[in-house]
């Protein structure tokens, strides 16, 4: 239903015209293509050089930016690196551009664009995801190159306007799964991407260079330092921290749809993959999607142990350092202790979808678990998190209650497992509780060398996925309520079917 709406909404603005532009090309028109290509090179001999354009290929150019200024990606995570927004142009016989960037970086933008276009008009505007880091240039694109078509999900058009009242419907195609659109020698297509992490998402794939325009997925923190692919750099050494944080932290909760995206990224042959953050893939893809297919089954990565622990005192801490020397000592190797009101939960978080084993060690406070504790264990049931092995070690003067209140929540997580018994101590670490810990590190080491990374339950993970058939948008739960209303479109359950 909503495929076929989208595909006369498309036919219909082809037929109109819309912004100027002629049906004939936007459908697969036949073009002088060789003409336009030479005037595209030639072009690009131009603007080389010119702010942080780069070559993707001969005629795809990026035209993003990166901030280093900026303290709190999201206001929330801490990244010292900075990040990139990324942007990019296709010059055809008609000129696209692929999302914009964050206000922080438009002046570099702007500039980049200019000089790409090189006096040629835009043509179409691809808005692959809304969130703001990616489209607060929209509304100025559209001031200053005026017969551009802005291409999207029914959905972006209308989040579009709730950021920037920002009206498109005199000026845009609205696309469905599978759409496609000519722009000369290439035809996108545009495959969705719902609730990755966003509900109007969704990827472009090109037909000639096998690029695929991918929003969020495959993005990183850091800022661009001159080089562009993932291939001129370290990526594992420099770049895998940042690309693991910001994946658990920014999409890691949407696991299934993710997986979705790539079960059909599998029958496309892609050759590049263009984020909207951090470097751009052309080899090793393969490396990547794995990492990917990892991380959105929530299968450990590695075998490893972190070791997490809330202290006031050091008795916690102590003893949380007592475990992992005795893993190490007996082989684990892989090992990492880090106190809990020291490091950003974005990293506690990206360890944890790395790590198999995971051991939380926290006071009593309250009469419950110490507050960034607390805060940690509601985070990765916020992002998710299945399949871990956790122990527990608590810690009270006189009414230890932290163990019994953190394993309530770890409960509610998807695949828990324990390795050991909850260790109390009372204050600090008594010679009996360093045996009881020496039992716990056997326990733990035992349990990794025993056998294979935990695997996804798919029983348990398998969750009913209700597609607003209106805007796309995915309610998940076994039934939508009877009073359930979109937040996207506001449609009712009648319009949700199951995927
Ligand atoms: Fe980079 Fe979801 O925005």
């Amino acid at each position: 239903m909503s495929a076929e709406i989208a595909r006369r909404d498309f036919l219909k603005a082809a037929a109109a015209g819309a912004a100027g532009i002629a049906a004939a090309s936007v459908f697969g028109g036949a073009s002088a293509f060789a003409e336009d290509q030479v005037k595209a090179f030639e072009g690009k001999k131009k603007f080389a050089g010119i702010g942080s354009i780069r070559e993707v290929t001969d005629d795809i150019l990026y035209v993003g930016a990166s901030d280093r200024r900026i303290q709190l990606f999201e206001n929330v995570y801490p990244i010292p690196r900075g990040v990139a927004y990324n942007s990019y142009v296709l010059l055809d016989e008609k000129t696209v551009l692929f999302d914009t960037v964050d206000r922080s970086v438009t002046g570099q933008f702007f500039e980049n664009l200019t000089a790409v276009l090189d006096g040629r008009e835009l043509d179409y505007l691809v808005v692959d995801h809304m969130e703001p880091d990616h489209s607060s240039a929209i509304s100025e694109v559209l001031v200053r190159w005026p017969n551009a078509t802005v291409v999207c999900t029914k959905a972006a058009a209308l989040i579009l306007n709730q950021f920037f009242a920002c009206d498109i419907s005199d000026r845009s195609i609205l696309v469905d799964e599978g759409d496609t659109l000519n722009v000369g020698r290439h035809t996108l297509t545009f495959v969705m991407a719902p609730m990755v992490h966003w509900p109007e998402v969704m990827m472009t794939y090109d037909d000639v260079s096998g690029a695929l325009f991918c929003a969020d997925a495959f993005g990183s923190f850091g800022a661009l330092n001159g080089n562009l692919f993932a291939d001129e750099v370290d990526f594992e050494k420099d770049w895998l921290p940042d690309a693991r944080r910001y994946y658990c932290n920014i999409v890691g909760k949407y696991g299934p749809q993710v997986q979705d995206v790539l079960l059909k990224a599998a029958s496309v042959d892609i050759k590049i993959l263009c984020p909207t953050h951090g470097p751009v893939w052309r080899k090793n893809l393969g490396w990547i999607l794995e990492k990917y297919s990892l991380w959105s089954s929530y299968t450990p990565e590695e075998k490893a142990v972190m070791v997490v622990y809330g202290s006031v005192y050091g008795g916690t801490e102590s003893a949380a350092n007592a475990l992992a020397a005795q893993i190490s000592q007996k082989g684990i190797a892989d090992v990492a202790v880090y106190d809990v009101s020291k490091t950003h939960v974005s990293e506690l978080i990206a360890e944890a979808f790395r790590c198999s084993h995971i051991v939380l060690a926290s006071i009593t406070y309250n009469m419950g678990v110490f507050t960034p504790m607390k805060n940690l264990l509601l985070d990765l049931e916020a992002h998710n998190l299945q399949n871990r092995s956790f122990s527990l070690l608590e810690n009270g003067s006189w009414s230890p209650a932290a163990g019994k209140q953190m394993q309530s929540i770890l409960d509610r997580l998807s695949g828990t497992s324990y390795t050991g018994r909850i260790v109390t101590i009372l204050s600090s670490p008594s010679s009996e509780d360093y045996k009881a810990l020496a039992t716990m590190a056997e326990a733990i080491v035992a349990s990794i060398q025993a056998g294979p990374i935990n695997a996804p339950e798919k029983a348990e993970t398998e969750v009913k996925r209700w597609v607003c058939k209106l805007c796309g948008y995915v309610y998940e739960g076994d039934e939508v309520p009877a009073e359930y209303k979109c937040p996207i479109c506001g449609a009712g359950p009648d319009k949700f079917e199951l995927e």
